[in-house]
């Protein structure tokens, strides 16, 4: 059971909590093989989405969850709206406020962002990204599809390689797979790893060869370049190199270790294309089929208790 308003990061989430929502996306996840019709779960239900960074696949994960349990789905339309013309976040809530949706999803580029907005607002908040803080139903989505295809979310060794320093996607992570027991380790050169990250509880490797021994899952994230700076790199090709995950880096790992990618996803700079697209151990595209049912689970769960659920289901 998930009691709280808002699903802001995965930091202050427990092992039962996270547990609940991977049981429940499980369930979904099933259902929606079967194409069962959950249409009337969340029937009267307003759902806004409020994207202000670019978004593919999380966006419209997000949209089809919402549709398959009937919520009315708005996209707040951002190029158009008065954000482009400075409106503040504060004067943003207030205006959403009176118009009373129950949900909103937000994704955000400045850190702490939904957090603010979702303070000011009586409904519930999911952080769909805040800058490089925290992505909850990203490393929701990544625990549940390791235990569909491991059989366990605990005990486990993962890397994380990459781009450390300006992911939220490997903080959500670092947060959420720790409280579910696992041991994990952040690869990457000391350009792109927080100085003092150990005090998060992780092992900190800088090349491959050390940053993949005994590991069970590997993780892979892209350079985010549109929140570095300049100075981070030399070249991609030279990053390929050392950090690009290939066959030879791959046997470094357990031989039943699997591969993920939270996308999108650059070929050739953090990932070989033929290791991204090898089904035996890439589960690159189940990330994004689990997502669909976690973003179901959270919506689901955020709105128990909801009058015009609970009308709903008297109907
Ligand atoms: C991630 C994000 O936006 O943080 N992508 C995603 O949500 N699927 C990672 C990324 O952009 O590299």
């Amino acid at each position: 059971m998930l009691n709280r308003k808002d699903l802001l990061g995965t930091a202050d989430l427990s092992k039962e909590e996270i547990l609940s929502i991977i049981d429940l996306a499980e369930q979904y996840s099933n259902e929606n093989i079967k194409n069962v019709n959950n249409t009337r779960i969340l029937k009267n239900i307003t759902q806004i989405n409020l994207f202000f960074e670019n978004s593919t696949r999380t966006q419209v994960s997000f949209e089809i969850a919402g549709t398959k349990l009937g919520t009315n789905i708005v996209n707040f339309p951002l190029k158009t709206s008065s954000q482009s013309k400075g409106e503040t976040l504060l004067d943003l809530a207030s205006t959403l406020n009176s118009m009373f949706p129950d949900i909103l999803v937000i994704r955000h580029p400045k850190s702490g962002a939904v957090q603010l907005i979702s303070e000011k607002v009586k409904c519930s908040v999911i952080n769909a990204g805040d800058g490089n803080h925290e992505h909850p139903t990203q490393a929701l989505l990544d625990a549940q599809t390791i235990r569909k295809r491991l059989g366990r979310i605990s005990g486990l060794k993962i890397a994380i390689c990459g781009d450390i320093a300006h992911s939220r996607v490997a903080r959500s992570n670092i947060f959420c797979l720790k409280t579910l027991g696992n041991k994990i380790r952040v690869v990457g050169p000391k350009t792109l790893i927080p100085r003092g990250i150990e005090s998060l509880g992780v092992e900190v490797a800088h090349n491959m060869f050390d940053g993949l021994q005994d590991i069970d899952v590997v993780m892979v994230l892209r350079l985010q370049k549109e929140r570095m700076d300049g100075g981070f790199l030399s070249s991609e090709r030279e990053y390929f190199h050392h950090y690009g995950l290939d066959e030879k880096k791959m046997q470094y790992a357990n031989p039943n270790a699997i591969i993920m990618h939270p996308g999108p996803m650059n070929r050739g700079i953090e990932i070989d294309g033929d290791l991204a697209d090898d089904i035996n151990r890439s589960v690159i595209t189940k990330q994004v089929e689990v997502g669909l049912a976690i973003r179901m689970a959270v919506l689901d769960l955020l709105t128990r208790g909801h009058p015009l659920r609970k009308k709903c289901q008297e109907q």
